[in-house]
């Protein structure tokens, strides 16, 4: 089949020759894939961020397809079933998927210690192969994977797999009350879903934080907020505590993650020495510009090993530090209903739609920040049999 092929950091490219995954478990589900993204998420994995990301994976964990067949033990889902499969792979009786943390399954991943299983990503999250491919083995195919509503457009319900759930549980652990400042570093996908989210918890100011104009315009538009760009300030902390008379933001939530950009120590010690895991730049900046007894939430991702971090600051401010993956089969139910009700319209956020043959080229433009990409879109050649 027609897959992604993952040959060492910044190349990748579409093979013919992956043979099309079998039925493993009784619990497995092979899809064949109607649609799929690249997450910012892929982007740590295509720069050689992740440790253990091996050659020959095929990444992609935001898909929607339709059941090409099911292992003997799967009960709830049939053949030709259209679904949205949620990035993490859980299996719904451990501890930690009762407890509806989804995200840190302890049973779906070899090194569960800390993240559950995703699709398509290191093997320190399973070693699972993706959906940027035509077809994925999908394993406890009875717990997460969702049928897509009737009425559903496909682009929105691709976007329920990973970017809404993720953007909103940002807004959602950053426990804002009715008229709280927020702060959101980053407007990527998951940063501009995020700020959107925020006024769904009752923000009565939200504030977007980047340093690429084309999405800072975007997400004024889509996401009603206050953008700014960090290039144009001496120190975007002394900035934001200017906005927010001093006192700092109720709530600021990172979402970059370890590819920050922004603090030349950072980027040396993170990305070049590989002394901590990745640059930590956009997580000081929340810390430092939240006010005393406010909450940072961090749903930009970070590596297992460690990053420097202002203990400090945290703890003399008495501020709240909320994280973890996104637990999407959780938020699924409420979301759907926001999408369906038109309050949420993910795929305005899809800018880019191509061919998965030329997902090197998807690649290539969503990581390098290219021709206004927001959020690339790939369709599979047998999809149109959707
Ligand atoms: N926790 C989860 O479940 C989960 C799920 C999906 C994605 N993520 C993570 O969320 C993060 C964002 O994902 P995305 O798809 O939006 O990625 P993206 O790469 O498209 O966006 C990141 C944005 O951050 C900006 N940026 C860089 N340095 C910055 C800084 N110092 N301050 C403010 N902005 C800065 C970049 O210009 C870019 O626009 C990634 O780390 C990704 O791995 C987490
Ligand atoms: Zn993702
Ligand atoms: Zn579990």
């Amino acid at each position: 089949m027609l897959a992604m092929n993952y040959r060492g950091p910044f190349r990748i490219r579409a093979d013919r020759d992956k043979p099309v995954p079998q039925i493993q478990h009784p619990f497995d589900a092979i899809v064949r894939v109607t649609r799929s993204l690249i997450c910012g998420s892929d982007l740590h994995l295509y720069h050689g961020m992740v440790p253990d990301t091996r050659v020959g994976m095929t990444f992609g964990h935001e898909f929607t397809g339709i059941v090409e067949e099911v292992g003997s033990g799967v009960q709830k889902l049939k053949v030709g079933d259209r679904v949205l499969v949620p990035f993490n792979i859980a299996c719904g009786t451990c501890p930690f998927c009762k407890q509806e943390l989804y995200g840190n399954c302890h049973e779906s991943n070899p090194e569960a210690t800390a993240v559950g299983g995703f699709f398509g990503y290191a093997h320190i999250a399973g070693g699972y192969d993706g959906g940027q491919a035509e077809y994925v083995r999908v394993p406890y195919a009875d717990v997460s994977p969702t049928i897509i509503p009737e009425g559903m457009d496909i682009e929105d319900a691709v976007l329920l797999t990973d970017v809404v759930p993720t953007g909103y549980q940002a807004a959602e652990m950053g426990g804002i009350r009715k008229g709280d400042t927020v702060v959101v570093f980053g407007a990527g996908p998951v940063g501009i879903m995020a700020a959107r989210c925020a006024w769904l918890f009752g923000a009565g100011r939200v504030i977007v934080i980047d340093h690429l104009d084309y999405r800072l315009e975007f997400v004024k538009k889509y996401a009603y907020c206050e953008a700014y760009n960090f290039k144009e300030m001496d120190d975007p902390v002394v900035f934001l505590k200017k906005q927010t008379d001093w006192f700092g933001a109720d709530v600021c939530i990172d979402a970059v993650g370890c590819d920050a950009a922004g603090s030349a120590m950072q980027t040396i010690t993170g990305k070049k020495l590989l002394l901590q895991a990745g640059s930590a730049t956009a997580l000081h900046w929340a810390i430092n510009s939240v006010k005393k007894g406010g909450i940072v939430s961090v749903i930009g991702v970070y590596g297992p090993p460690f990053n420097l971090v202002p203990m400090g600051s945290l703890m003399n401010k008495g501020i709240t530090l909320r994280t973890n993956q996104a637990s999407v089969k959780r938020l699924l139910p409420k979301l759907i209903d926001h999408v369906m009700a038109g309050r949420l319209n993910p795929k305005g956020i899809i800018t880019h739609r191509l061919p998965l043959e030329e997902i090197s080229d998807a690649y290539h433009i969503f990581s390098a920040k290219r021709d206004n990409c927001i959020k690339p879109l790939l369709i599979p050649p047998r999809a149109a049999m959707a």
